[in-house]
């Protein structure tokens, strides 16, 4: 039976066989309906790039976390064929039609979807958000590399040029920008279904910190992982918004793959520190927002240079010009140099990005090109 699990095309010439993936899923069956799941059409967005596999196991929502075990036996089959170094494969769940979330009609916010069960009104293929012109991705493939500090100088930026801006923090392993942007309290709901967002330095601003208890410990699993997102983006009323940007937390998972999935990304703005090191995670980072087919608007340097008060010379404590060459090798633009600095931290600690509070210092002057850059690159049709 022909199956009707898609595949894009590979970005190079791939030393594995489809044919042997496509066995190789056909050897997993669905406890739950007693056939395979590529016969069953449960395999979504099939995509082989070099020696690397990905794809999206498509189950009942009601049974959402239950098929785990599916998913991982599926991932381990894939990885069994000779030639494959790495296999992401994440679940989902399917809406029935006409399904409606039930409104709790108080004053809470609506619970996080930690059950593994997707929110309703879901796509098989990326939709735009309503009323939202463009998302925009911060990500890296190395942590700690200034994602969050780059996406809220950024938000506050773009909000001074006169955009709409949102800010959704998708970092679920450690939610930054509710300090960063100096927001807290739990957000309201008055319908009991949908979140407001809150509010600050003219960003509206959403993230997962806000709507679990700071000490409190969850073991984020993909399908856990995946409602949480899509409530962040289908339920949060983010009014009309030129751009939203989304802070991913660093590397290739789950969260990467379910935004670019779910939701139009008009682009990604990947940010890197100037040494090897975190080029190598960045080029990984790149390559799978190629896969996904999210452009990558371009990179961006940061603690690219540190001017010393003591000596007044300027140094490179991570090297220099890595992430511009870099962008070069790539052919994407090369968005500015962030240079290292105390005061860019203490403002980003302190709940107010250097940008809001010393708009007209050398340290903001990056994240202003920036924000004109990517005003300029108009990315992407407006919906
Ligand atoms: N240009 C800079 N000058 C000084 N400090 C910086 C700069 N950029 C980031 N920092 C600081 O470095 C730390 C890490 O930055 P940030 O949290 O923005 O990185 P991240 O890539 O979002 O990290 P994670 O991968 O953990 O989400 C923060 O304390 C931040 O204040
Ligand atoms: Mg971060």
């Amino acid at each position: 039976m022909l199956s009707k699990a898609t595949l894009s095309p590979p970005m190079s010439e791939s030393p594995i066989d489809i044919k042997d993936v496509h066995e190789a899923l056909k050897s997993i069956i669905d406890p739950s309906k007693g056939t395979d799941i590529l016969s069953a059409d449960q395999v979504k967005s099939l995509s082989i790039a070099g020696d690397r596999v990905s794809f999206v196991l498509e189950v009942d929502p009601t049974r959402g976390e239950a098929m785990e075990p599916l998913r991982a036996a599926a991932q381990r089959a894939v990885e069994a064929i000779d030639g494959v170094a790495s296999v992401s494969a994440v679940l989902t769940a399917h809406a029935a039609a006409g399904e409606a979330k039930p409104s709790k009609g108080k004053g809470a916010p609506p619970d996080l979807n930690l059950g593994g069960a997707m929110p309703k009104r879901e796509a098989p293929k990326p939709t735009a958000l309503p009323n939202v012109k463009r998302v925009i991705a911060v990500a890296s493939g190395k942590g700690g590399v200034g994602k969050s500090t780059v996406s809220a100088n950024l938000a506050v930026a773009l909000a001074a040029r006169g955009q709409k801006v949102g800010l959704l923090d998708a970092d679920v392993y450690g939610p930054s920008q509710p300090r960063m942007l100096g927001v807290a309290g739990r957000p309201s709901s008055p319908d009991g279904n949908t979140i407001l967002p809150l509010r600050n330095h003219g960003v509206t601003v959403m993230s997962l910190g806000l709507m679990v208890e700071e000490d409190e410990a969850i073991v984020w699993r993909g399908p856990m992982l995946m409602g949480a997102l899509q409530q962040m983006l289908g339920q949060v009323q983010w009014g009309t918004l030129d751009v939203l940007l989304v802070d991913l937390p660093p590397g290739t998972g789950d969260v990467q793959m379910t935004l670019s999935q779910k939701t139009e990304v008009a682009g990604a703005v990947v940010v890197s520190t100037p040494q090897d090191i975190a080029l190598i995670d960045a080029r990984k980072g790149i390559d799978m927002f190629n896969r996904m087919n999210v452009p990558i608007l371009g990179i961006v340097e940061n603690m690219a240079s540190f001017a010393c008060d003591s000596c007044g010379k300027v140094h490179h404590p991570f090297g220099h010009g890595g992430a511009r060459a870099e962008a070069e090798k790539l052919g994407v633009p090369f968005l500015g140099e962030i240079p290292l600095d105390l005061s860019i931290r203490v403002a980003g600690d302190g709940g107010a990005p250097i940008v809001a509070v010393e708009p007209d210092s050398p340290q903001s002057k990056a994240f202003w090109d920036l924000a004109d850059s990517l005003i300029a690159l108009e990315t992407g049709p407006a919906h």
